[in-house]
């Protein structure tokens, strides 16, 4: 338990870490780093490159500190985090490293302002707020179907569309899969030639069906100044046959119980966990709609043709290049407002959806969603 001196004093940091908030992560990382190279096999170097990751953490240290009075308010956002860390395996060990660093990276960046009882504070607060996140993450190191990364097999490898590739995968023990909760995500890890770490990235699952193994979807990245060293080698150099290493199903975006109809609202290689979903709910009624640059880059075209002629799932397709973005006139015309909306894409789409909706009068509390990128810079 908090001092009421340690709160008064992280309150009042607040304004000065929103001010040097980027900075400070920033030499947090560079020092964690040096002193911990081993830790680059866990981290995504793209991310860091683009400052995402940088962005995320300070993000989420922000939060938390508004809200040390009552911690449990940034619980929903730190069980979307606390998946991701499972999954890449993240463990409790490592939160007393990160905590010194950042502690260091603050005393760094504020100089003579990082007073001793700051510095106190801050070392007492991370404590509390690590500790938040291990024990979210016991429990789900407690349920995991397997643990730390598993040798699965690659048994087949589908082009999907223009840029995305699915990929099946059967453990190569006896190893017996439970069946995939629809909306969740594996984690690969690969060492591709040249580089010098593992690599670690999360994939969402096409289908909740196992019988053939598991089947996860890439998409090629083939924007940014880095292109995706992980996505081009998975698309480029592994074949049927190769060996993956992959931790646990993972994620919290999922179906939650309820009677409304559906609407899945997916953005390019977004539709995967939705696909998913979708085969889990045939009986229900569903509108999927899926925005695209064009029908070449749509995944999953005999899936989706499989549902053909069932009157309860109607699916629309938006293609920006020949008809714009979506707007809120579209939804209007597929949605009557009253259904539970499911949404997948990236950062961008789902803000622009999220704008849309709310222009609809959407109720949030009907709104899932699941960002391919750090969902608190969206609902921070
Ligand atoms: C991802 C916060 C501790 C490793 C993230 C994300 C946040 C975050 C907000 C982004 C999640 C998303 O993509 O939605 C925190 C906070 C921590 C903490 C507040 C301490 C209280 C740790 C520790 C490690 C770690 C101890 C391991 C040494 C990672 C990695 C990612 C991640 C590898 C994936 C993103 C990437 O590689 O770019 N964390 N984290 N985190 N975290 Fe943490």
């Amino acid at each position: 338990m908090l001092s009421q001196q340690t709160r008064e004093i992280i309150k009042a940091t607040v304004p000065v870490l929103e001010q040097h908030g980027q900075e400070i992560t920033t030499v947090f990382y560079a020092h964690l780093f040096e002193a911990h190279p081993e830790l680059l096999n866990i981290f995504n170097k793209t991310n860091q490159q683009q400052g995402r990751q940088q962005a995320a953490l300070a993000q989420t240290v922000l939060a938390a500190a508004k809200h040390i009075d009552h911690l449990e308010a940034i619980v929903p956002n730190v069980n979307q985090i606390a998946h991701k860390h499972r999954a890449l395996q993240v463990k409790a060990e490592h939160y007393p490293i990160v905590g010194e660093h950042l502690i260091y990276a603050i005393k760094e960046v504020l100089g003579d302002a990082a007073t001793p009882d700051i510095i106190a504070a801050w070392t007492e607060a991370y404590g509390e707020i690590a500790d938040v996140f291990i024990q979210m993450e016991k429990a789900l190191y407690e349920e995991e179907e397997w643990h730390d990364f598993k040798p699965f097999k690659v048994t087949a490898i589908k082009q999907e569309s223009a840029y995305i590739k699915s990929f099946t995968v059967t453990p190569v023990n006896d190893m017996k899969l439970k069946p995939v909760v629809p909306g969740q995500y594996i984690t690969v890890k690969v060492q591709p030639e040249d580089e010098q770490n593992d690599m670690l990235r999360h994939y969402s699952i096409c289908t909740h069906d196992i019988t053939d193994g598991i089947q996860f979807a890439v998409k090629r990245d083939v924007a940014g100044t880095e292109k995706g060293i992980v996505s081009n080698y998975l698309h480029d150099k592994v074949t049927v046959g190769d060996e993956l290493l992959l931790s646990a199903p993972a994620g919290e975006f999922t179906l939650q119980p309820a009677d409304q109809p559906l609407v899945f609202l997916s953005g390019g290689v977004g539709m995967t966990p939705l696909m998913a979903m979708l085969q889990s709910s045939a009986d229900k009624q569903v509108s999927f709609i899926h925005s695209a640059y064009n029908r070449a880059e749509v995944p999953f075209k005999d899936e989706i043709t499989a549902f053909h002629g069932k009157e309860n799932i109607q699916f629309y397709f938006n293609y920006s290049e020949e008809a714009g973005r979506l707007t809120a006139d579209k939804l209007r015309q597929v949605m009557t407002g009253n259904e539970a909306i499911y949404m997948c894409g990236s950062v961008s789409f789902m803000e622009s959806m999220l704008v849309i909706l709310d222009e609809l009068g959407i109720d949030r509390t009907n709104i899932h969603f699941e960002p391919f990128g750090p969902k608190m810079s969206i609902t921070a």
